[in-house]
């Protein structure tokens, strides 16, 4: 059995989904909202200790206004609404991503959920929002660098460790299994630092349509792989 701790998923083809059959991509990103109520009840239900969703990437600002502003309402609700659910599951909540460019009304929201859920411990639900891969390693350089030009770290003293320390992620595990949905083949800058030896599943099936059978399906996927983080079996 390959050790799974940690599941990161692409949730990719909300828009595509939502054009196909209410013709509305805003109405697709609602519709996958029902695909992450499922998904972390199965991730519960197969002891899986930290689930991380991408949300928002640093470049999705470029789409129309009227999505961001859709998918921004989208998720403001979907944390009004699920704040209370969410605890009682066991579930603690944690955002990574730079949050000086999202609405205060937001931020506030995520900053409740996150202090309401501290004490859980089931499963750890990280949500990137207005998260990217480069964003975060720069945010990380940008901190590190001022501990050293305050005396208080020397250049000699940083290695990989001490940039993860820096980096959003600083408190979890990296993933074992990253999985994107929709059919398309690409990191789209998630968790760049991080997946440097995870197991990458790629699904056709877009995020709405994600049932419990494709989750499980990837698991067992999972379990076929042989990791050997460069050593020989
Ligand atoms: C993923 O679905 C959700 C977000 C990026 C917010 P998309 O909106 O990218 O859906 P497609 O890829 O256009 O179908
Ligand atoms: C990645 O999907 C971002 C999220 C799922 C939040 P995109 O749809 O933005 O990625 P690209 O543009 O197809 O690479
Ligand atoms: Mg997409």
């Amino acid at each position: 059995m390959n050790p799974l701790n940690h599941i990161a998923i692409i949730m990719d083809g909300n828009g595509r989904w939502g054009l196909k059959h209410k013709n509305s991509r805003n109405s697709g990103h609602k519709a996958g909202l029902n695909t992450v109520e499922k998904i972390i009840k199965e991730t519960i239900k197969n002891k899986i200790k930290f689930l991380t969703l991408y949300a928002f990437s640093t470049e999705n600002w470029k789409r129309t206004q009227s999505e961001v502003a859709g998918l921004m309402k989208l998720f403001r609700r979907y944390i009004e609404r699920e704040t209370k659910a969410l605890f009682k599951d066991g579930v603690r909540v944690r955002f990574i991503g730079d949050r000086q460019k999202l609405d205060d009304k937001l931020v506030s929201l995520m900053d409740n959920l996150e202090l309401y859920t501290s004490g859980n411990d089931k499963v750890h639900l990280t949500i990137a929002l207005n998260y990217g891969g480069r964003d975060e390693v720069t945010r990380a350089v940008q901190r590190l660098a001022f501990e050293v030009e305050q005396g208080r770290l020397s250049h000699k003293d940083v290695d990989a460790e001490t940039l993860a320390k820096f980096l959003d992620t600083r408190f979890l595990p990296d993933p074992d299994l990253v999985i994107r949905t929709s059919g398309e083949a690409r990191i789209s800058n998630f968790l760049l630092w991080q997946i440097a030896y995870a197991e990458m599943y790629f699904t056709d099936v877009l995020w709405p349509d994600f049932k419990k059978e494709d989750f499980i399906e990837a698991l067992d996927d999972y379990q076929k792989r042989e990791r050997r983080f460069g050593k020989i079996n």
